[in-house]
């Protein structure tokens, strides 16, 4: 439909061949002498209008799916829609029982529809951002390609805890054969052996690859069992990840973030489907208006412009930190008070993006290495950061967060000895009579197995290199205005939820 209509408002023939169109009667209208339904398809917020006759209509109702041949014929001045269907053949496909379909045309809140993951997506805004998010990796498909990155597939079960925050999901063993799994002692045999995880990154994969075949990307599901009940958490998600060989300094990356996501929001921004998601915005009711969230078409379009254009703010966490304290002397109310120990908050995130980033998103970079996992590099010059970025937007906070990695090997073995991720001891601890770490309780309490291999890629031709992942939902949910990260993804699944 979206095509059908694209491809009319742009001719100037008054009725084109017979044409068939596929779709779902939002509503329909029976007179004596004449029927109107409304048809979409999810492609478009704007329906098809479709003139029938009394006996065409007879038997259709709202949700029905159906099928119609007819005429594509040019209005008369004065109709709110420039062309309609004039319908020679109609027929039913399925039928919607449209008394028990808990789907009603009134308004429903983001809570209750997200009860109903299976059907929600047909509402015509949500299926809008699904075609959204289709387009976005499109975008990025080609830009990648032609930048000359080689798209991967990092595996999903891992052997560690990429970011070592512990958040990770445990897979153990074939559930449904546990009781022909027991060993003599009664013990549930793991299928590969040790507890394995979901990944929390495609990162430390990511880096082998690149050592391989240069740049390399990937969009790919992620997994975190972190708690956080937030319209921007979710314990499953999709990443977008980057890393790059034979770089040297994180602005070389971040340079390609600006690059990427500039052109794809050039691309996409007077797309049928952008301009339908504003234009849903620009009717919203105030029941949408007034949800969690919520932004208005102006909010909105100010995203997409501030994404096309580049040139956006790099600013060090320590000048963040400055500007947070100097904002709160200039009376700015924050309920934590920022400080270099801290880190920043959400809150400091949001008044940051909007500082400094003026509709545009803003790099943050620099963070002490306190605040950061083990596989970052120091700032050249610096000991107390880390070579690293984060990328706020207004809202949403952090998008993405990025680094340098540490490619040498005897610092990187370092880093990891004093975080307890690796079997031997730094010649501190062995002063110190710790004893060595058996390989059942490498980093112990967190989650994470053996990272020798990770030590291979430093040993064997190591680089200079560094990368990036980006929240594709949460892209998803800045772009399209959505308020919380749940009603981007199909089938949301976050802490304590995960029903269809
Ligand atoms: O900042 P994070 O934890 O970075 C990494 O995992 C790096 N290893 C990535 C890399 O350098 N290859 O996560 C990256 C991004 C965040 O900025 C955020 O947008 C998103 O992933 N993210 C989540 N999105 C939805 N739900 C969650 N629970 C998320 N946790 C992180
Ligand atoms: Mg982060």
């Amino acid at each position: 439909i979206a095509s059908l209509l694209k491809s009319s408002a742009e001719s100037s023939a008054e009725s084109s061949p017979e044409i068939e169109v596929n779709g779902y009667v939002r509503t329909i209208r029976k007179q004596k002498r004449i029927a109107f339904a409304a048809v979409g398809d999810g492609s478009s917020l704007q329906p098809v209008q479709a003139v029938l006759t009394p006996e065409q209509a007879l038997s259709l109702s709202t949700g029905d799916s159906i099928n119609l041949r007819g005429k594509w014929q040019k209005c008369p001045p004065g109709k709110a829609q420039t062309h309609e269907l004039q319908v020679t053949e109609a027929t039913r496909l399925g039928y919607n029982d449209a008394t028990t379909n808990p789907i009603q045309k009134k308004y429903q809140s983001p809570e209750f529809l997200r009860t109903l993951p299976h059907l929600r997506s047909r509402l015509p805004f949500n299926a809008l951002v699904l075609h959204l998010r289709s387009q976005v990796i499109g975008s990025i498909t080609n830009f990648f390609n032609k930048e000359g990155f080689v798209q991967t597939h990092p595996p999903i079960i891992t052997s560690s805890d990429c970011e070592g925050a512990g958040e990770v999901f445990t897979v153990s063993s074939n559930a449904s054969k546990d009781s022909e799994q027991k060993s003599d002692d009664g013990e549930v045999e793991h299928f590969f052996r040790s507890p394995k995880y979901l990944t929390v990154s495609s990162q430390l994969h990511l880096e082998a690859l690149a050592q391989s075949v240069g740049n390399v990307w990937t969009l790919s599901p992620t997994f975190r069992a972190e708690k956080s009940d937030t319209p921007r958490h979710l314990s499953e998600f999709y990443m977008l990840e980057g890393e790059m060989t034979f770089v040297d300094d994180a602005n070389q990356v971040m340079d390609v973030i600006e690059n990427m996501l500039s052109t794809m929001a050039r691309d996409l921004q007077g797309s049928h489907t952008v301009q339908q998601i504003l234009q849903a915005k620009s009717t919203q009711t105030s029941e949408e208006a007034a949800e969690e969230g919520a932004v208005t078409a102006e909010e909105l379009s100010r995203r997409w412009q501030g994404m096309a254009q580049s040139d956006w703010p790099r600013i060090q966490y320590a000048q963040a930190i400055e500007t947070l304290e100097e904002a709160m002397k200039q009376g700015t109310v924050f309920h934590f008070t920022p400080s270099w120990e801290e880190g920043l908050q959400a809150e400091h995130e949001r008044f940051l993006a909007e500082h400094f980033g003026k509709g545009q998103p803003v790099f943050v970079t620099d963070y002490p290495i306190e605040q950061k996992p083990f596989y970052m590099s120091k700032t050249p010059g610096r000991d107390r950061t880390v070579a690293c970025f984060d990328l706020l937007v207004p809202d949403l906070c952090e998008l993405i967060g990025g680094s340098m990695r540490e490619h040498d090997l005897s610092a990187i073995q370092k880093v990891m000895q004093e975080r307890g991720m690796l079997r031997t001891l730094t010649p501190e601890q062995q002063a110190a009579g710790e004893s060595e770490i058996p390989d059942h309780k490498l980093y112990e309490g967190k989650h994470a197995g053996t990272l020798d291999w990770y030590l291979d890629l430093r040993r064997y031709g190591s680089v200079p290199h560094g990368g990036f992942g980006l929240g594709f939902d949460r892209l998803l949910c800045y772009l399209a205005g959505v308020g919380s990260i749940r009603d981007v993804v199909a089938f949301p699944r976050w802490y304590g939820r995960c029903d269809c």
